[in-house]
């Protein structure tokens, strides 16, 4: 099967000023469909040719799974974001609290995390096999799933996530991103 880029839910410069306009066009636009392009020339006459990518993210290792799992992190992080961001459901915030104190408390140690991930990767709100919810860093385009859990929230802390926008200010980056989170979505893959 040939991938194609997913259509993001927003127009490009509806999450200006948090992500610009630019940020979208490189980021989304130029990044995300490098990594589909790749993965489309990579699994041709393969074993991967017909799987859809998460099984492909689950089973293959070495380049493909990188421009696999870069496809499948990518498309979770712009699907979660929202230019009219909406309250935390109170299934949610009820196992946040539970988990880390409060929603703040929260915020407070996932930033920690992002900020802290040394070098490109990712940071994760997941659910584990207790259903318990955990924070977690990945780096380059490692995911949770591989390691059995389920993700809910992702944040992008590869420099070409915020370099156009913050510069090397990642903690800004951070600290806007949240403005821009579609709780509903987040809640939903509970
Ligand atoms: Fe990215």
């Amino acid at each position: 099967m040939i991938h194609s880029l997913p259509a993001l839910p927003y127009s490009p410069d509806a999450l200006a000023p948090v992500l610009s306009a630019e940020t979208i066009d490189f980021h989304y636009g130029k990044h995300f469909q490098t990594y589909i392009d790749n993965l489309n020339r990579m699994i041709e006459g393969s074993p991967y040719e017909d799987m859809e990518i998460e099984e492909i993210v689950m089973k293959a290792g070495g380049a493909v799974f990188n421009n696999a799992a870069q496809a499948w992190n990518h498309n979770f992080y712009f699907q979660t974001l929202s230019p009219s961001p909406v309250e935390i459901p109170a299934v949610l915030e009820e196992k946040l609290v539970k988990a880390f104190g409060s929603v703040a408390d929260f915020k407070t140690e996932f930033n920690k995390a992002a900020a802290t991930l040394f070098g490109s990767g990712w940071a994760w709100l997941c659910k584990d096999k207790d259903e318990n919810l955990v924070i977690v860093q990945t780096q380059n385009a490692d995911n949770p799933m591989t390691q059995g859990l389920k993700p809910l929230l992702t944040v992008d802390v590869w420099e070409h996530a915020y370099y156009i926008d913050y510069r090397n200010r990642r903690a800004a980056y951070l600290e806007a991103i949240w403005n821009l989170i579609d709780w509903e979505k987040v809640a939903g893959r509970l």
